[in-house]
């Protein structure tokens, strides 16, 4: 029906005809969709330079047209409708927000679960002791029974998502000053969420986007009873573990497998030994044909947070201010840390979820500040910025006009008392565990203080919920010196004008031992006791506490200055980034402007692409378990191989899973993604499973503020690989057995 075009580098006129040709074909094949929704009869132009229509999270219900001709012209095979359809099944059916913070998909008929082993760490951990310790040698369940129940995990599906801006927007007017348009917006949500059509199980929530320039509902249904199914063990789940974090090449087998259960209707509810497993309306299938350099990929999750349309400004000021001070706190925390994990096992059960999550961010922040530098990501800015200026003045934009200067004067205000607050968060809150503890019991003091007896009694069984799981992790031992280190950086490096009292002029060795050696908070035990008592009893305990009596300065600090002044600012900085968002999309018509993602339902897409990562060095797409024994130091707490590993990779035992006698590990591709996106799947042309994505590689962690196509990229783990772990290694054929294995290339 129609030829097939081949176009080499495209300048935009001929994207413009492209973009019309696709367009042609894909009406023209109307009939072709609407019998099958596979696009598998359009003969899709092939275009070489493909750079400028990869990047971007888009959101899933929005993806007809020009998404879905870029998609097609990277290779995908599959329609808008494919991927997201209300009436019918589609990809977004398999895909479950898991626990708030990761990705992960369905990948059998009785609700199997597939997400990171990073993504269920915590519920791993949860079920070890040194005794049955699933972090270090694995879990697999062999039949449903012996599946774990998780009490407080759970996972939540997208049923559908509406366009409510104009709701939203109802009587705003411009006249309105910020404080008063919020509260506005604020109530027409709570409205259009009340009169929202959903069934008595499903849920609703009205999320921005653009910064503010569009509103989007979403209808969910939330799974509360969700089960542990397998685990490899760390040396594979994590190998490399913080060394490789963020690196490429990579050889981590980063996978987890959980399992829905619902009642008998399957619908949600709570854990109950009745419960089955989930029948979900769509499951994807597992391609057993590996990927090649160029594929078309597309990874469909929940991206957490992305900045990509910063001012050049509020960019300097991450990368040059706020991002190092960060980076010391941690730096300082994990040094001592490591060095208690490694001496005693214990410990190191008790802190590994909390050490991998603040390394994690440690060394991002790292590899996106060299990345940003090495760019010239903020020359690149104000290069984008003057030409906006002079586009505003030529077309006269009188509203835009002072957009840019708004800019300047409000992060140079907001400077110091975010840098403070920084200080706060990862000092009294993140890093020093006794200040964290200080800081709950800080919100039952005010909870008493603002709603009497009553509020008291609720949030002090909260506290003391909450105290139970924390001690079971907590090492007072680890804690003392990690306070008196950061403690005295806090003090050192903070701005003064928001400096507590209590920590100027003050000897922190000294301090340190008086609050460790006097305070009952550094054990459950002595934490109850000081919550044993009628209100005004257990006030007078605390405020006695050298522990609670100093943590009490900073987070009244931080609430009586910190606070208030950053939250005027930056209720300020948000509107102008409002309207900022909106005239760079009014400037530049033709760029692509996507929402920065906000733990909302995305896809994005790509191509399977090594890179050059620097001059004379190019990275392949792939990595294989030969590169496992490379790195292989026998006993190393983070690059050690299980035996029996070691003999199916001599034994070259493989089975249908390896690819011209090798066995692939991870690949990586172009697709843009960050933190959220762990565990989502990426699919192929055809909407099979291919790979599990996990990380990106260092050069490009700064993606989340300057998505470059030559340099960022995704790692995923080979599902191959994943497979061949349960099946060889971890003798789970139970768990093969229920997917659908395709050959999709063949
Ligand atoms: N960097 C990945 C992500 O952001 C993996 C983190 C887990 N692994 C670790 N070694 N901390 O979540
Ligand atoms: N590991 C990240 C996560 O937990 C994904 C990597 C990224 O930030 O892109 O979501």
């Amino acid at each position: 029906m129609v030829s097939y075009i081949c176009c080499t580098k495209l300048n935009s006129m001929k994207y413009i005809k492209l973009y019309l040709l696709v367009a042609f074909l894909i009406v023209s094949c109307k009939t072709v969709q609407e019998t099958s929704n596979k696009a598998d009869n359009l003969v899709i132009p092939v275009v070489q330079d493909t750079r400028e229509i990869q990047g971007g999270m888009w959101i899933p219900s929005l993806l007809e047209g020009i998404n879905e001709q870029e998609m097609m012209q990277l290779g995908s095979k599959m329609t808008a409708k494919d991927i997201y359809d209300v009436n019918n099944s589609s990809l977004k059916d398999a895909i479950v927000h898991f626990n708030g913070g990761c990705t992960s998909e369905i990948i059998s008929p009785n609700g199997l679960l597939l997400t990171n082993h990073h993504c269920g760490y915590g519920a791993i951990q949860s079920h070890s002791t040194v005794e049955h310790d699933y972090l270090e040698n694995g879990f697999w369940a062999k039949s449903y029974e012996e599946e774990l129940s998780n009490p407080s995990m759970s996972v939540t599906f997208i049923k559908r998502i509406d366009d409510v801006t104009a709701e939203v927007f109802s009587g705003i007017t411009e006249t309105m000053d910020e404080a008063a348009k919020m509260k506005l917006i604020n109530q027409n949500i709570l409205k259009v969420t009340k009169k929202v059509q959903k069934e008595s199980w499903q849920d609703a929530n009205v999320k921005s986007f653009y910064d503010g320039n569009q509103y989007l509902l979403f209808v969910t249904e939330e799974y509360k009873d969700v089960r542990l199914v397998g685990a490899p063990p760390s040396s594979i789940g994590k190998f490399g573990a913080d060394t490789d974090n963020w690196m490429w090449p990579r050889h981590t087998g980063d996978f987890s497998m959980f399992r829905i259960y619902a009642d008998a209707n399957n619908k949600p509810a709570e854990y109950s030994k009745d419960n089955v497993p989930y029948k979900p309306n769509h499951y994807l299938p597992i391609s057993l044909d590996g990927v090649a350099e160029k594929d078309f990929t597309l990874v469909f999750g929940f991206p957490g947070s992305t900045d990509e349309y910063l001012p050049a400004v509020a960019v300097d000021q991450i990368v040059n201010v706020l991002n190092p001070a960060k980076i010391e706190v941690r730096d300082n925390a994990l040094k001592i840390v490591d060095s208690y994990m490694r001496k005693d096992p214990a410990i190191k059960i008790q802190y590994a979820s909390k050490f991998a999550s603040i390394a994690n961010y440690w060394k991002k922040w790292i590899g996106e500040n060299q990345g940003i530098k090495k760019s010239n990501a903020i020359q690149k800015k104000k290069e984008l910025e003057a030409e906006f200026s002079k586009i505003v003045a030529e077309k006269d934009l009188v509203g835009y006009s002072t957009l840019l200067s708004d800019f300047e004067k409000l992060y140079s205000e907001i400077e110091s008392v975010s840098l403070a607050r920084d200080y706060w968060i990862e000092v009294a809150y993140r890093n020093v565990e006794l200040l964290n503890i200080t800081f709950r019991a800080f919100q039952l003091e005010q909870a008493y203080l603002n709603g009497g007896d009553g509020a008291f009694e609720k949030v002090k069984e909260a506290t003391i919920n909450r105290f139970e799981g924390f001690y079971k992790n907590y090492s007072a031992e680890v804690d003392k010196p990690v306070f008196e280190k950061l403690v005295g950086l806090y003090a050192e490096k903070s701005p003064k004008e928001y400096l507590p009292a209590n920590m100027q002029g003050v000897n922190f060795s000294d301090l340190t031992n008086r609050v460790y050696s006097n305070s009952k908070l550094t054990s459950l035990e002595g934490a109850k006791e000081l919550l044993t008592g009628s209100p005004e009893e257990v006030m007078k305990k605390l405020n006695a506490d050298e522990g609670y009596i100093f943590g009490k300065e900073l987070h009244t600090v931080f609430y009586s200055k910190m606070e208030p002044k950053f939250q005027e600012l930056n209720l300020q900085l948000r509107a102008v980034q409002k309207k900022y968002m909106k005239a760079l999309m009014d400037v530049f018509p033709n760029k692509r402007f996507f929402p920065d993602a906000n733990s909302t339902l995305r896809v994005t897409y790509g191509q399977v692409r090594g890179y050059e990562p620097k001059d004379g060095v190019y990275y392949n797409t792939t990595t294989y378990l030969d590169g496992v024994l490379e790195k292989y130091v026998p006993g190393d707490y983070e690059f050690d191989v299980p035996q029996k590993l070691r003999d199916l990779y001599n034994n070259k035992d493989y089975g249908q899973y390896a690819e011209n006698g090798k066995m692939p590990v991870c690949f990586i591709g172009t697709n843009h993604t960050t933190g959220g996106n762990s565990g989502s799947p990426a699919i192929d042309a055809y909407g099979n499973l291919i790979g599990l994505n996990f990380d990106r590689v260092w050069e490009g962690t700064m993606s989340d503020m300057n998505y470059d196509p030559d340099i960022c990229r995704n790692i995923m783990v080979d599902i191959r690989y994943v497979l061949f772990i349960v099946d060889k290694y971890a003798g789970a054929k139970n768990l093969i057995e229920e997917m659908k294995l395709v050959h999709p290339k063949k």
